[in-house]
């Protein structure tokens, strides 16, 4: 039989943990420091990078995916070092993805086409908002004209390019988030991830939230109209949505998302990486430790992982279930072994079906567009 995970494929993520200050939204493993010895770091990462190619050789790459923190703070020789690595332990695949995070810093924006040359052909930028005002509130260091001229810059020198935008933030109206997002896509890139902003416990705006000192947050009434219209103005433009929050145009879809949708296999590298790697059909989830020094040390003494779990037939059904929903395309009900045999699954299937929240076409179940809103909801009915 052939292994599940050859569905998604096989890639590598790399996490850089760090940033020039914390954005009071952000709740991903990032941390501000004074210095970091990219050299330590570099040993770290190499030593992982081999470590796991003799665990799982043979397999052919198809996407490298630098995130963080902010990988564009790194300095191109070690995106190149590390590259060198990945490329030493496997063979990559000609059509291989290799994304970096990049923040459009003019710091950073200088530093594009030495990624380029190290090996990076897509970049993801983060913009998160085209209004000066707004990038003060969300605690950016950039300016808008930055944000454009690092969407230029991008766009000469990447094969591919996307940014980030997010919505639904303080006293965002609907018009204005119309003029926003015509703008943005008006900048002509092939992806584009519009994500709502969430307020995160343990996030400074978490803090004011709970103190009812964060104003003029939309209402769920709001929300809705602004997710309906950005899928409505996104599909007009040609880029509708392929997942939740991201959007294309055909062909243009993030590799790297797709594996992580379609359970395919990866290495999680960096502080606080997960991983999901296949072992003669057997299927583990690897952890590591989420602060920098705890990894770095890990690393360097030869074991950066923290945790590898046996994940039980059960959890690999539900999370191709869980993952399969994100996408428009929705699972291949096959690969959802018996919770798609159980009967109480086939009526919940069939009364979602009638409330017009899921579909289910040519072997394959997904969310409707009104179902994705609620897409928490439906998991939790599905797998109750
Ligand atoms: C790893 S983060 C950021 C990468 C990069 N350091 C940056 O700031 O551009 C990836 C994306 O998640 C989104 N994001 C992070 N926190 C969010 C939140 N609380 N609500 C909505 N979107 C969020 C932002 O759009 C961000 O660009
Ligand atoms: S949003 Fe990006 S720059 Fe801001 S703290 Fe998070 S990872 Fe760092």
């Amino acid at each position: 039989m052939i292994e599940d995970w050859r569905q998604g494929g096989f890639g590598i993520y790399i996490h850089w943990p760090f940033c020039q200050s914390k954005c009071p939204y952000c709740d991903f493993n990032s941390h501000v420091v004074s210095d970091v010895d990219f050299h330590q770091w570099e040993q770290a990462f190499i030593a992982e990078i081999s470590r796991y190619a003799s665990q799982v050789p043979d397999r052919i790459i198809n996407s490298v995916f630098f995130g963080g923190g902010t990988p564009s703070l790194m300095p191109p020789a070690l995106v190149k070092s590390i590259l060198t690595a990945i490329s030493n332990g496997w063979n990559l695949s000609n059509n291989a993805e290799i994304t970096l995070e990049a923040n459009p810093t003019s710091f950073e924006i200088n530093k594009f086409r030495g990624f380029f040359d190290a090996g990076v052909n897509r970049v993801s930028i983060g913009v998160q908002a085209l209004n000066d005002i707004d990038l003060i509130a969300l605690g950016r260091l950039h300016s808008v004209k930055e944000a454009y001229y690092a969407i230029e810059k991008a766009q000469e020198i990447f094969e591919r390019v996307s940014f980030d935008l997010i919505y639904a933030r303080q006293h965002q109206t609907f018009g204005g988030w119309q003029a926003e997002l015509s703008q943005a896509l008006a900048l002509g890139t092939d992806h584009l991830s519009l994500y709502q902003l969430t307020i995160e416990d343990g996030t400074a705006f978490g803090r004011r939230h709970a103190a009812g000192r964060l104003k003029g947050l939309p209402s769920d009434e709001l929300s809705a109209d602004l997710y309906a219209m950005t899928q409505e103005l996104t599909r007009a433009a040609g880029l509708p949505n392929y997942e939740i929050s991201n959007h294309a145009r055909p062909g243009s879809e993030s590799r790297h998302n797709l594996l992580y949708w379609n359970c395919g296999d990866y290495v999680g590298v960096g502080p606080g990486a997960h991983g999901r790697l296949t072992f003669s059909d057997q299927r583990f989830a690897t952890e590591t430790a989420l602060m920098p020094a705890d990894w770095l040390s890990n690393a360097l003494s030869g074991d950066g992982e923290s945790i590898r779990a046996r994940l039980s037939t059960t959890e690999e059904t539900e999370e191709r279930l869980m993952m399969g929903l994100r996408l428009s395309e929705g699972v291949a009900i096959d690969r959802l072994g018996t919770l798609s045999q159980s009967p109480s699954f086939s009526i919940k299937i069939n009364d979602l079906g009638n409330m017009g929240l899921l579909w289910m076409k040519g072997g394959r179940i997904g969310v409707s567009s009104s179902g994705r809103i609620i897409l928490n909801a439906i998991l939790r009915e599905l797998l109750a």
